[in-house]
């Protein structure tokens, strides 16, 4: 991992997790188990439209504290702040532009994140040092239950390991975080797939700083002029600071080296064939039905031209990846249009911007 991760002994050893299922007729005291820990200070996974996340009481800064140590999380990474309503708004930041409250309207409760200046209710630990902070209003009715009974606002990043990619199922958090937190809430797979938007309107004009579910296009639509930040699809030269700390990171990554071969579906096979190294295991992430043509393992991410679908299979598939083992993994290119920027940002950080051009 590149950053630096404070060594906290945890208080608690061997935490038992619970799995709350809250898709059966158990929902209503799953959210209500889920809740009481979270008033407790404890930490609990929950399900939204993204991605899971590892949600902790965002006022209790002890509480936030363990969120860094059960992920391994670097420290100058702020967290989200997850609210059940728009008017929660008011009581975590100031300073709010009338954009903000256009993008509530248009997008709330949904995929996207409003970086704002915060106010000082918020603990710094959050914040990581910043003084400002993200915002989301997440569509998920079981994560809308939840910070409703627990009746505080849930910082909560995703809930996997630092550096491996989102979880998009219940199973994924508990195979990274098995025994390092109270309780996952099973809401079944994620509708989106990929994380939130986060757009900034701190600085100047309004900038998008991780692309995610809710697309540039539908943010121009409703305050004009957006900008996409440079960190988005160009690699950072080192030393250069940058607008959100989690860009910096490699991130999403599974152990395989992975290499995105650009161009239609002939090139990327000629590339495979002359690129495969035969001393590693190789593996292909490629459309449905195209596995079929191809002679070595390969992992399905979505329907070519389909960027929803891509979204919603890419994190699953690079977790596949590391559970066949593979050393050395060819991608297709994805959709860049729309939410496919989403997954053309997080492949490219998982290929820790290894692109070909065909
Ligand atoms: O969909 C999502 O956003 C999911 C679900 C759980 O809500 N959460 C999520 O959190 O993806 P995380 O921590 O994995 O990613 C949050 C990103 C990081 O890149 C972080 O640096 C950025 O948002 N971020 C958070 N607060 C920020 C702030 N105040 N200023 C700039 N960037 C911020
Ligand atoms: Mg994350």
């Amino acid at each position: 991992m590149n950053g630096k991760t404070q060594n906290i002994v945890l208080g608690k050893k061997n935490i038992i997790t619970k799995v709350l299922d809250a898709q059966n007729e158990n929902k209503q005291d799953s959210i209500k188990t889920a809740a009481e820990i979270l008033r407790n200070g404890g930490l609990v996974a929950i399900p939204t439209e993204t991605v899971y996340g590892l949600a902790a009481n965002a006022l209790d800064p002890v509480a936030v504290e363990k969120i860094f140590q059960a992920k391994g999380r670097p420290q100058d990474n702020p967290l989200i702040v997850h609210i059940p309503d728009i008017s929660w708004l008011e009581k975590y930041a100031e300073d709010i532009p009338e954009q903000a409250y256009r993008l509530a309207e248009a997008y709330w409760p949904g995929p996207m994140t409003i970086v704002l200046k915060k106010k000082s209710i918020i603990p710094s630990v959050v914040a990581a040092g910043l003084d400002t902070v993200g915002i989301r209003f997440p569509s998920n009715p079981i994560a809308r239950e939840i910070i409703r009974a627990a009746g505080v606002p849930l910082a909560a990043p995703s809930a996997n390991l630092s550096g491996k990619p989102s979880p998009t199922e219940a199973l994924h958090v508990y195979n990274d975080l098995n025994g390092k937190i109270d309780a996952v809430v099973d809401g079944g797979p994620c509708g989106v797939g990929v994380e939130s938007t986060v757009i900034t309107l701190c600085d100047g004009t309004p900038r998008i700083l991780r692309p995610g579910g809710i697309t540039p296009e539908q943010m121009r639509k409703v305050i004009g002029r957006v900008d996409i930040d440079e960190a988005v699809t160009k690699k950072l030269k080192s030393g250069v600071k940058v607008a959100s700390p989690g860009m910096k990171y490699k991130h999403y990554a599974p152990k395989a080296k992975v290499i995105i071969v650009d161009g239609d579906f002939s090139h990327f096979m000629d590339y495979v064939k002359n690129k495969k190294e035969e001393n590693k295991r190789n593996a292909v992430l490629c459309f449905e039905g195209e596995e079929r043509k191809i002679p070595m393992p390969a992992v399905i991410y979505g329907r070519e031209g389909d960027a929803d679908s891509q979204a919603r299979g890419l994190f699953a598939a690079l977790r596949k990846l590391d559970s066949i083992g593979a050393e050395l993994a060819f991608a297709r290119e994805p959709e860049k249009q729309g939410v496919g920027l989403a997954v053309y940002n997080r492949l490219l950080r998982a290929a820790a911007f290894d692109e070909e051009k065909g």
